[in-house]
């Protein structure tokens, strides 16, 4: 693999593209989601090996829920055992499993093993890997906007110094940098309520590619392309 002078220190995904994969193969849906949470392996190892930061990975928004019931359902149980089995080897490779989103929502099974396989990879200190679960911006923006009026309330914040940095400490994703490179796979050209404050200066990269046949050699070139992007910032 070549050597990339830029890595993006945090990578965002938007995981799309489980149904169509599925679809093309006459599988029902589940069949794709269950290929799709083997597609996280190969990205997890490829973000450790380019020593990435942070690995935000879109698996389920608050839109999500209101897909059949027999989809929601097949969709927890994978993250269950996706938790269940994968956690020895996040140990293995030094990964630290983070969530975003509003967790409450998660079903009691999955939420356990979530914590679980939090607590077990809390002293890890290689890649960061945040999942996004019932996870929405709009959601989080609101309640980032509760908490701020909460701490204004307590008097620990005058509102005269309310600025995007202050702000950042209310999200979810207080204690992460902004993604660098924003991936999302199946061809889709939209953001689907997914951390829309954190990539105001994001470098997007959407492939045609389905997420079950995302692979490593796709994050290389995704990073490759990043490494050549001119980030301005607004500046000339
Ligand atoms: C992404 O695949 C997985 C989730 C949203 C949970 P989809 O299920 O959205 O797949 P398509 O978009 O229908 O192909
Ligand atoms: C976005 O995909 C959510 C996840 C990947 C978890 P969707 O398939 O839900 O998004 P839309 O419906 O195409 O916008
Ligand atoms: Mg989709």
């Amino acid at each position: 693999m070549a050597k990339h002078k830029k890595i993006p220190r945090h990578i965002a995904i938007i995981m799309d593209g489980n149904g169509r994969w599925a679809k093309e193969r006459n599988l029902p849906r589940r069949e794709g989601h269950r290929a799709g949470a083997e597609a996280v392996q190969a990205a997890i190892e490829a973000c450790s090996e380019l020593k990435v930061d942070f690995l935000t990975l879109y698996a389920f928004s608050s839109e999500n829920w209101n897909r059949p019931k027999m989809e929601v359902r097949a969709l927890m149980g994978l993250l269950e055992q996706f938790l269940k089995d994968k956690t020895p080897e996040l140990q293995q490779r030094n990964v630290r499993l983070q969530a975003i989103g509003r967790l409450t929502d998660l079903p009691s099974g999955p939420l356990e093993q979530l914590h679980k396989a939090i607590e077990a990879t809390r002293e890890n200190n290689g890649l960061n890997l945040i999942l996004a679960l019932s996870y929405g911006a709009r959601e989080e923006i609101i309640d980032g906007v509760k908490s701020v009026m909460r701490h204004i309330n307590d008097g620990h914040l005058d509102p005269g110094m309310l600025d995007p940095e202050i702000f950042s400490k209310h999200l979810y994703t207080r204690y992460y940098p902004d993604p660098d490179l924003l991936i999302r796979t199946s061809g889709e050209m939209r953001i689907s309520n997914f951390l829309l404050w954190q990539i105001s200066y994001a470098e997007l990269f959407i492939t045609k590619k389905l997420w079950p046949d995302f692979n490593k050699d796709d994050l290389h070139k995704a990073v490759t392309d990043y490494a050549n992007r001119d980030r301005r910032y607004g500046g000339i």
